[in-house]
């Protein structure tokens, strides 16, 4: 293992819980009846399989995944997202969905992943979710950046990239930090349809990350 194979294999458990946004990535999916099958990238251990069960057909990527094909569920397969061919070579079949939850953060080439699951991960008309820290929260409160984040975002820079690859937004949600059953409700209430955008404020109200939905057209 390289080093930043091992920094993630101690970092990545902190994560393996079902927490609000994998619970809302999970109910968005299954409220798609259409979709059968679900791309995970950044998959840690696969707790949205777990969310979503048996039912549809799931691969999950991932730099603490197996390196060697699996008989185990969920499968986790390994793959560095810094390594854009290795990751091309693994799409060979579009998915109805594609996942990508907590990951653009810590990527080299975000916008290039964000090119390559668009255009060869999910099928036409596919769903498609991705989610990306609100920086001014932390610019705002001392509240600690990830040490591997590498990549700061505000919404626009997602919808610019969405836009270029042909990615239709269907809603964004504001999200909260962890687990709070709470946050769910009010992401839900105060997410925006379409295009519209959320005023600049909203980190004064806790909000820390957005969720973007989409469908590729
Ligand atoms: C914050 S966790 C998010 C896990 C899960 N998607 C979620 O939403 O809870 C970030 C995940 O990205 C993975 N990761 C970070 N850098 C990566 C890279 N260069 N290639 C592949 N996976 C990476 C980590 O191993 C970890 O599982």
């Amino acid at each position: 293992m390289n080093q930043k194979e091992t920094y993630w294999h101690d970092e990545a458990p902190k994560y393996h819980w079902a927490h609000s946004r994998l619970k809302l990535i999970a109910e968005t999916i299954r409220g798609d009846a259409s979709v059968t099958s679900v791309l995970d990238v950044g998959a840690g251990s696969g707790t949205l399989a777990h969310l979503l069960g048996r039912g549809v057909r799931y691969l999950g990527l991932d730099i603490t995944g197996r390196k060697e094909p699996v008989d185990a569920w969920p499968p986790i397969r390994f793959c560095d997202f810094d390594d854009a061919e290795s990751f091309s070579s693994l799409l060979d079949q579009p998915f109805d969905a594609v996942v990508i939850s907590g990951v653009l953060e810590y990527l080299q080439d975000w916008r290039g992943i964000l090119r390559l699951a668009a255009t060869k991960a999910v099928k036409p008309n596919g769903l498609f979710l991705v989610s990306a820290i609100y920086d001014p929260f932390y610019a705002t409160f001392p509240m600690k950046r990830h040490p591997a984040w590498i990549n700061r975002f505000v919404p626009a820079d997602i919808r610019a990239a969405l836009a270029e690859n042909n990615l239709r937004l269907d809603a964004t949600y504001p999200m909260w930090a962890g687990g709070y059953p709470w946050t769910a409700s009010l992401s839900r209430a105060l997410a925006g349809r379409g295009n519209s955008v959320h005023p600049r404020w909203m980190h004064w109200l806790g909000v820390n990350q957005f969720l973007f939905v989409c469908h590729r057209n």
